[in-house]
C-alpha cells in the first residue's frame, strides 16, 4: 500500500502528560547528532557486560562491521538473571493466554529457572556454542525458553515460523546445519489443534544433521516417534538442574538466524549478533515506547517467529525487564473482540501491531473495540508495512481513545530494531509516515544516482551509516550480503529495497517495496519463490506472480500461469489444486489469493516479464505503457480472461 494522503494535513502533538515524563526528550537528536558513537555506547551501557569494549564500532572492512569490540555479555543474563540479582524475580515477565482460555503466569524468577534447565539440557545433548538449533513453535513460553536457552549457552537459534511447511522448514534445516530441532506436538489456531510434529518428522528425515528433536507437549495429539531421536520436553527438560553457570561471550557472537524472502527463490539466512542487537533492540524498545518496567503491561500482538516477535517479545522487552502479554492464538478466537478482551483483562498499556490487523478491526466495526474498557492503553505501535492514514486515524480513535500516541515503526529483519520512527514525548504526529531516522540513524530518500531528494519526489531508502543491530551477513554467503544490500551505491551505503518520499516538513514516507518481493500481511514472501513453486507443479509452464494491493492484508497474491499443453483441465478445481500446492510447498501464507490461467505473459523485447501491467491488471487499473511489449495483444488475451472490474 502507498498511501500517502497526509489527512488533511493533520499532526497530533505528544500528549502533556507523556511528554513529562518520557524516556527521551528531543535533546536525543543532539546528542545523536553530535557523536554517534558516543550515543550508542551510552546505550549500551544500559546492558551488563563482563567486560567493556574497546571499540564502539570497527567499519575498516565495510560492509562487514563489528560492533562493541572486545566487550563480553551473556544476552540471556541480560535478559533474566540480573533483573532477578536486582531484586526483581517475584515481578511477571509473561502473562501468556492460551487460545483456548488457558493461562500461564511466568515471572522473571520462573523464567530463570526454565531457561537454566533447558540450557542443561542442550549441553547434556552435546549442543555447543555455535551449534545451530531450529526452533518450530507455537506461540507458548516455551518457544521464548528455548531461544533463551540457546543465546545462555551461545549455541545459534533458528526460529521457523510454524505456518512454514516441510519443504521450508528442510531447507532451513539443511542451509543453517542444524543440530538440533526444538517443536511441539501442535498449537492453537482459530478454535483447533493444528499439528506441528508431522511436518518436522518430514524434514528431518531429509536433515542427516539433526541429531535430535525435542517435543513440548501442548495439545497432546498424538505423534509418531522415532526411538532414539524424539525426546519429550518435560523428560528431558523437566529433569534438570535450575542451577546453571553461563560463559560469556564476544559482542560479535552470533545470536540468532532468521530467514526471509529476497528477489531469488532461495531464502536469506539474515545473522544477527550479541551486543550490538541487544544494545539497539533494548534502547529503542525503552525510547520509542516510552517503557516504564514499574508500571507498563506491555504487548506485541505478533508472532514470535517472525523478527518483530524476537526483537519485542523477547529481547527487548525482557533486556528492560518489562512485563508482557503473549496470547498463543488468532483475534477472532473465539470471538472478534477477544484482543480487546485481553487488554481489558492485563490492563495492557502499550500495544504494538500491523497495519492489517487494524484493517481488519475496521472492517469488523468500531462496535466491537467499544464493547471493552481500553482505558488502560496509553501507547500505541505499528510496524510491517506502510499504515494507510485512515487506518492510523482509526486505531487512534476506536483502540486508541484518541488519547495514545502511534509510534509509526519502519526497519526489517535486516536492521533488527527501529530505524525510522516518531518519539512518543518528542514528535508532531504525522498519519501514515514513519518521519523520522531514530537517533543515532542516518537515513536519506536518494535517486537512481544516490543523490538526495528532499522535494517530495519518489526515491529509494538508503541507510548510510552502519548501525549496532544490523545484519552482520547472510549465513554462508557474505557475496549475496554485499550484492544484496551494499552494492548498489557503493560498499558502505545500505540499500533497503523500499521506495519513498522525504516531504518538506522532513517526514519519509514509505511507499513499499521497490523489489520482487511482496508484502502480505506484514509478511514478506517473494514473487520468485512463488513462481517456482508454481512451475514446480507437473501441470504449469510458466507463471508470474505480483502483488496486487489488498484493502486488508496491504498486498494479496496474485497468479498467472501457462499451462503445459499436456494438462487436461483448465477451471477451478486446477486453481484449487494450484493454490494448495504453494500453500504446502512454502506455507499457507504464501497461498495466491487469485490464480489466472492465460495463454501467454506480457513480455519486453529483452524477455523479461513485465510485472508492472500485471499488477495493473491484477488491481484493475488502466494499462501502463506497453511500448516495449514484444505483441501488445497478449494484453488483451489477459484481459479477456478477467472478470469485470467490480
Ligand atoms: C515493510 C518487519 C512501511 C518494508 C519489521 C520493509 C514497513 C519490510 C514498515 C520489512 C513501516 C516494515 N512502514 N513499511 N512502518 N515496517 N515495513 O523484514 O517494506 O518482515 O522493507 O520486518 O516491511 O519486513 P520484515
Amino acid at each position: 500500500m502507498s498511501e500517502t494522503t497526509q489527512a488533511d494535513g493533520r499532526t497530533f502533538a505528544p500528549p502533556e502528560g507523556l511528554a513529562a515524563q518520557a524516556n527521551v526528550g528531543p535533546e536525543v537528536y543532539d546528542e545523536a547528532a553530535r557523536d554517534r558513537l558516543a550515543f550508542w555506547a551510552t546505550a549500551a551501557e544500559r546492558l551488563t557486560w563482563a567486560q567493556r569494549w574497546d571499540e564502539v564500532l570497527d567499519w575498516s572492512n565495510p560492509p562487514f562491521a563489528k560492533w562493541f569490540v572486545g566487550g563480553r555479555l551473556n544476552v540471556a543474563y541480560n535478559c533474566v538473571d540480573r533483573h532477578v540479582e536486582a531484586g526483581h524475580g517475584e515481578q511477571v515477565a509473561y502473562h501468556w493466554e492460551g487460545e483456548p482460555g488457558d493461562t500461564r503466569t511466568i515471572t522473571y524468577q520462573e523464567l530463570q529457572d526454565e531457561v537454566c534447565k533447558a540450557a542443561n539440557a542442550l549441553t547434556e545433548l552435546g549442543v555447543n556454542a555455535g551449534d545451530r538449533v531450529a526452533i518450530y513453535m507455537p506461540m507458548i513460553p516455551e518457544t521464548i525458553i528455548a531461544m533463551l536457552a540457546c543465546a545462555r549457552i551461545g549455541a545459534v537459534h533458528m526460529v521457523v515460523f510454524g505456518g512454514f511447511s516441510a519443504d521450508a522448514l528442510a531447507s532451513r534445516l539443511d542451509d543453517a546445519g542444524a543440530v538440533l530441532v526444538i517443536t511441539s506436538d501442535g498449537g492453537y489456531r482459530r478454535g483447533a489443534p493444528s499439528a506441528l510434529k508431522p511436518a518436522v518428522d518430514d524434514a528431518v528425515d531429509r536433515s542427516p544433521g539433526v541429531r535430535n528433536v525435542i517435543v513440548v507437549k501442548r495439545t497432546e495429539q498424538d505423534v509418531a516417534w522415532n526411538e532414539g531421536r524424539d525426546l519429550w520436553w518435560d523428560d528431558v527438560v523437566g529433569r534438570q538442574s535450575t542451577e546453571h553457570a553461563y560463559e560469556t561471550f564476544d559482542a560479535e557472537h552470533p545470536l540468532y538466524i532468521m530467514y526471509t524472502s529476497g528477489t531469488t527463490a532461495k531464502p536469506k539466512g539474515i545473522l544477527h549478533t550479541s551486543g550490538g542487537y541487544l544494545t539497539q533492540v533494548a534502547y529503542t524498545h525503552w525510547a520509542t515506547f516510552d517503557l516504564k518496567p514499574d508500571t507498563d503491561v506491555y504487548w506485541t500482538a505478533a508472532d514470535v517467529g517472525w523478527v518483530t516477535g524476537h526483537s519485542y517479545i523477547v529481547y527487548g522487552p525482557l533486556a528492560n525487564r518489562a512485563t508482557s502479554v503473549m496470547y498463543e492464538g488468532t483475534p477472532e478466537t473465539p470471538h472478534r473482540g477477544r484482543w480487546f478482551e485481553l487488554i481489558q483483562k492485563y490492563g495492557v498499556t502499550i500495544l504494538y501491531t500491523a497495519p492489517t490487523v487494524i484493517r481488519t478491526f475496521m472492517k469488523w466495526g468500531e462496535d466491537i473495540p467499544a464493547g471493552f474498557d481500553l482505558s488502560s492503553l496509553r501507547l500505541l505501535g505499528s510496524v510491517g508495512e506502510p499504515i494507510n492514514p485512515e487506518a492510523w486515524l482509526w486505531y487512534h480513535e476506536h483502540i486508541g481513545g484518541g488519547r495514545c500516541p502511534i509510534m509509526d515503526t519502519w526497519w526489517q529483519t535486516e536492521t533488527g530494531a527501529h530505524m525510522l520512527t516518531p518519539l512518543p514525548g518528542v514528535t508532531n504526529l504525522t498519519p501514515g509516515s514513519a518521519q523520522h531516522p531514530f537517533p543515532g540513524i542516518s537515513a536519506k530518500v536518494v535517486d537512481d544516482e544516490g543523490n538526495e531528494l528532499t522535494d517530495d519526489s519518489t526515491g529509494l531508502l538508503v541507510l548510510t551509516e552502519p548501525w549496532p543491530s544490523m545484519l552482520r551477513t547472510i549465513w554462508g554467503d557474505d557475496d549475496r550480503y554485499v550484492d544484496t544490500y551494499w552494492s548498489r551505491f557503493g560498499k558502505d551505503v545500505y540499500f533497503a529495497g523500499d521506495g519513498a518520499k522525504k516531504d518538506a516538513a522532513g517526514n519519509i514516507w514509505l511507499l513499499g517495496r521497490v523489489d520482487d518481493v511482496m508484502n502480505v500481511s506484514g509478511h514478506r514472501i517473494s514473487t520468485t519463490e512463488v513462481e517456482s513453486s508454481l512451475v514446480g507443479h507437473p501441470t504449469v509452464a510458466e507463471a508470474a506472480v505480483v502483488g496486487a494491493s489488498d484493502p486488508t492484508t496491504g498486498q494479496g497474491i496474485v497468479a498467472f500461469v501457462i499451462l503445459r499443453g499436456s494438462a487436461e483441465d483448465s477451471g477451478e478445481e486446477l486453481v484449487q489444486t494450484l493454490k494448495t500446492h504453494v500453500a504446502k510447498d512454502i506455507g499457507p501464507i504464501a497461498k495466491p489469493r487469485q490464480i489466472m490461467v492465460v495463454q501467454e505473459l506480457p513480455k519486453t523485447r529483452s524477455g523479461k516479464i513485465m510485472r508492472r501491467l500485471l499488477r495493473d491488471i491484477a488491481e484493475n487499473r488502466e494499462l501502463g505503457d506497453v511500448t516495449t511489449l514484444t505483441d501488445s495483444s497478449v494484453m488483451n488475451m489477459i484481459k479477456d480472461k478477467l472478470p469485470a472490474a467490480p
